[in-house]
């Protein structure tokens, strides 16, 4: 659905050089998350692809086509949904979805149903000025799937949201992809991309230096660990020893033969861990 090759964006103003060579590619039914830290490009990347940026070497393909062929039918095949609300206040929430399905050619899908997904079934008639933060998101965020679009691009979709809020959104968002839809998402919250995404980027910098999925990269590149306490003359000790071959571990086996054991905890490696191990840094 996209392939991107050696793309470099560079911000003319500030001559940051912002995209630094990346290349991936996003298959049907996928969920792509970016993964990354304040900074590192995510948005960037997004507003290439959608168009919202101009003048980029390199190459972005989509849906058959290099993105700067496209004409402006492009937006029947894309949704955005991006982490502020563009949304008309002095409008219902009913008369924002009506307005906004306006502008598109594909029939849209039922607004009752849109915001009966999202919990705002009860809210439909009211401005959404009176909106708050969690229910603005929602509604920007069907907004961005009623006209049934193939490729859908989410910039740090659940940002700021409460956890309530947040799953409504990663429900919706697992839901299109079980209707066959292509997801790219940005995020820098590890849960996030684990618990959504088929494959990660990591993405730092301007820079990739890993795409695989979140468990392969965590089972790869992370170490785990077994965190013991225990009892000794002089009080309560602990150690720590990596995961694995555990049973032929003198050192441990002897500790659970000759000391009281008080805890025995294991530490999986993180998303982040791995992210950390890539890149230098962390993704805050
Ligand atoms: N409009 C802009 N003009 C100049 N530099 C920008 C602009 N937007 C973003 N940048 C810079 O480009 C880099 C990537 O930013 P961005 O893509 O927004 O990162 P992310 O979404 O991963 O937080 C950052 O160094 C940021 O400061
Ligand atoms: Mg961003």
């Amino acid at each position: 659905m996209i392939g991107i090759k050696n793309l470099n964006f560079t911000y003319q103003k500030s001559k940051k050089h912002a995209i630094k060579g990346i290349d991936f590619t996003i298959e049907k039914g996928e969920v792509f998350g970016f993964l990354g830290p304040n900074g590192a490009g995510k948005t960037t990347t997004q507003r290439l692809i959608i168009g919202l940026l101009t003048g980029y070497m390199g190459q972005i393909h989509i849906l058959g086509k290099e993105r700067s062929s496209w004409n402006k039918n492009f937006f029947e095949y894309i949704g955005v949904a991006f982490d502020f609300a563009n949304l008309y206040i002095k409008l219902t929430a009913k008369e924002n979805l009506e307005l906004i399905s306006s502008y598109y050619k594909n029939n849209t899908a039922n607004i009752d149903m849109l915001l009966n997904q999202v919990g705002l079934l009860e809210n439909k008639d009211q401005e959404v000025e009176s909106f708050s933060k969690g229910m603005k998101m929602r509604l920007n965020f069907i907004r961005s799937i009623m006209h049934d679009p193939e490729i859908m691009f989410f910039d740090e979709p659940t940002s700021g949201l409460d956890p309530v809020n947040a799953k409504i959104i990663k429900d919706t968002i697992l839901d299109m992809k079980n209707k066959g839809k292509t997801i790219f998402l940005t995020t820098h919250n590890m849960t996030v991309a684990e618990q959504l995404c088929d494959r990660v980027a990591f993405i730092n910098e301007g820079e990739i230096s890993a795409i695989d999925s979140p468990q392969n990269l965590m089972i790869e590149h992370g170490k785990a660990f077994v965190d013991i306490t225990y009892e000794d003359k002089v009080g309560v000790k602990s150690q720590t020893f990596p995961l694995g071959n555990t049973g032929e571990n003198n050192e441990l086996l002897n500790l659970i033969k000759t000391k009281k054991i008080l805890t025995v905890h294991s530490q999986e490696a993180t998303l982040e861990d791995v992210f950390i191990k890539f890149t230098g840094r962390s993704l805050i």
